[in-house]
């Protein structure tokens, strides 16, 4: 099937898992924008080492947490004559901590730059799926929102919470050209599971991992990859897992 050459959108693209998705879209041939969080000193540098390695990016600092700040993010677009066709939800945060010391401020932050953030930004984009009758959202969730994982209520809720929205929207906008599909990567060799501490991760996470090692980002990326594709356009409303045999349902 011929492959036109499309728009995406990857929140959290400067990130291990969100790096690797721009990359394999930027390989299928697509217009590549990446988000990052707002005043992230590491954006310049990070634009020119991908430049340098053949891939070209154009980055927004927007706070998907916010609002107002991804209004502005869909203006910017807009202005700039980007129509979204595709939409990778991929940026989000851990607050690991047991739910009995779990701060009001460690809830609240991880729901919205989780979840709010998919409603913030599917908002700014889903109009103009709608009006091309062509689209692909990707909600990146987790195995930890289809398990649960001590120490992190917030962080399930909020990753459970984004295959409802996938379940719901799907239904909505499935006679419009657009799919919307969950993938629920396993623990990956990023900077967010190197934040867990290393002896649970090693005894706790590893150990129960069959496959014996953490995932690679590109592996995940190339699942994306595929429901980005046009020959993807039956699968929508599914939750694909990806995580080494460490849950299996
Ligand atoms: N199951 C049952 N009990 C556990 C446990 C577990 N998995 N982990 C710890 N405990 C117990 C300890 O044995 C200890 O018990 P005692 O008090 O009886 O000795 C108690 O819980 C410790 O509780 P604390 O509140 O003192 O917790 P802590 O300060 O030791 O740290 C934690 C708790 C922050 C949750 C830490 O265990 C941790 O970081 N765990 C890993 C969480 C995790 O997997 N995060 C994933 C991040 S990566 C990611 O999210 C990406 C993705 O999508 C996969």
């Amino acid at each position: 099937m011929a492959t036109e050459r499309r728009t995406a959108l990857i929140t959290g693209g400067m990130g291990g898992l969100g790096q690797a998705i721009a990359r394999v879209l930027h390989d299928a041939g697509h217009t590549v924008l990446v988000t990052h969080s707002p005043g992230n000193s590491r954006a310049d540098a990070w634009l020119q080492g991908q430049a340098a390695a053949g891939y070209e990016f154009q980055a927004y600092g927007v706070d998907i947490a916010d609002k107002a700040s991804c209004r502005e993010l869909g203006h910017k677009l807009r202005t700039a004559g980007h129509h979204v066709d595709i939409l990778v939800n991929n940026g989000g945060i851990t607050r690991d901590v047991t739910f009995r010391k779990m701060s009001e401020d460690d809830w609240d932050a991880v729901l919205r730059a989780n979840l709010d953030s998919v409603f913030n930004v599917t908002r700014q984009v889903i109009n103009d799926m709608t009006e091309r009758h062509w689209g692909r959202i990707v909600n990146i969730s987790s195995i930890n929102g289809n398990k649960g994982q001590f120490g992190q209520t917030n962080y399930c809720a909020a990753k459970a919470g984004m295959h409802g929205f996938t379940m719901a929207l799907a239904q909505e906008v499935a006679n419009k050209g657009i799919t919307v599909n969950t993938v629920s990567p396993g623990y990956l060799d990023t900077r967010m599971v190197a934040a867990v501490p290393r002896d649970v991760l090693e005894s706790q996470i590893i150990a129960r991992i069959p496959v014996g090692r953490l995932g690679r980002p590109e592996e995940v990326a190339a699942l994306v990859g595929f429901i980005c594709s046009e020959e993807a356009a039956f699968m929508t409303g599914s939750n694909v897992s990806m995580n080494g045999g460490q849950h299996m349902h």
